[in-house]
């Protein structure tokens, strides 16, 4: 990694029981910071425990329980005391895919939710300790939005729910960067592209269960699910996104928007005109 100022201190992450959550705790813990992640349950506790050690340390909440996210914020807020948090990675999410005609709505409610309503709470609550209170000495805090490459910025057939949530997250993220400004508090989005983790089983269990096989839209759903798996296929390794973000985090200038990718094709696929990524679809 290229020489950053260092900026080592406190961590938030959510979602840290597997895939891109539990790489970046590992990461971070690796370079000296101190980690509070997010989990849902007592087992995830105590296997993440096990695995990091004492720089890890649980906050049991679910992103979209208010009272949680608040209590989980006392915790940190104990931990630090008159101190600054580092950076807050709102992280946690779910991919929920089907034909609108057809998707179960408690799925699209839940796919929102979980990203745009878990972000929201998530900033709101821990937005004092990040420097809004000008009480707490340190630098100002970061935060780092979970978006996709593709999701965040393009809609992909049969995504609504995921794309509607990472598009969400983007515009979330550019009202906030500019709110944020006069505390000198950053707000970053990283949209990966493929990464290796449990969220691509959501595609496998669709083939499997072929929930929407009677339905019309049966054969291009599963041109769709086929396609993704081959994106699945061509990841990029966690290590190599944990530096990006760890980057994000430590560099004075952070840029507004990273979209690490193993696929450099779909760097360009935002800018294609929209009706020519029609045909395409
Ligand atoms: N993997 C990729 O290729 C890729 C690409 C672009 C963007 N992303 C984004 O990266 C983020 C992480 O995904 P991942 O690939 O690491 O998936 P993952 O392995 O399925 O991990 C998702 C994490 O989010 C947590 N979570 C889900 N709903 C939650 C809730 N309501 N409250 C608290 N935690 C909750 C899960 O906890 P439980 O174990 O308790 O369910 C889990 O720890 C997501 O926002 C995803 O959209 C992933």
């Amino acid at each position: 990694m290229e020489s950053l100022i260092k900026f080592s201190g406190t961590v938030v992450i959510t979602g840290t029981s597997s895939g891109i959550g539990r790489g970046l705790c590992k990461s971070f813990i690796e370079r000296g910071y101190n980690v509070f992640g997010t989990v849902r349950n007592k087992k995830d506790v105590l296997e993440l425990e096990k695995e990091f050690g004492q720089n890890f340390n649980a906050l049991i909440m679910d992103v979209t329980n208010e009272k949680q996210v608040l209590n989980a914020k006392e915790k940190v807020k104990n931990y630090l005391g008159n101190k600054t948090l580092s950076a807050l990675i709102n992280n946690a999410g779910i991919a929920t895919l089907g034909p609108v005609e057809y998707l179960p709505t408690s799925d699209f409610k839940k796919q929102l939710d979980t990203k745009i309503l878990g972000t929201f709470l998530c900033t709101k609550i821990f937005l004092p300790l990040l420097g809004t209170d000008h009480s707490l000495l340190g630098e100002p805090g970061r935060i780092v939005n979970i978006s996709s490459i593709l999701g965040g910025k393009i809609g992909s057939p049969f995504m609504s729910s995921y794309c509607a949530s990472k598009h969400a997250v983007e515009a979330f993220s550019e009202s906030l960067r500019r709110e944020l400004k006069p505390f000198g508090i950053k707000v970053i989005i990283v949209a990966p592209g493929s990464i290796s983790t449990p969220i691509w089983q959501t595609v496998k269990k669709q083939k499997e269960q072929d929930k929407f096989g009677k339905t019309k839209y049966s054969v291009p759903f599963k041109r769709i699910l086929n396609s993704l798996e081959q994106f699945d296929q061509n990841s990029l390794p966690m290590e190599k996104l944990a530096n990006v973000i760890i980057k994000s985090i430590e560099t004075k200038n952070p840029k507004i928007r990273y979209n690490p990718t193993k696929d450099y094709s779909q760097k360009i696929w935002p800018y294609i005109p929209k009706r020519i990524m029609d045909n395409f679809f």
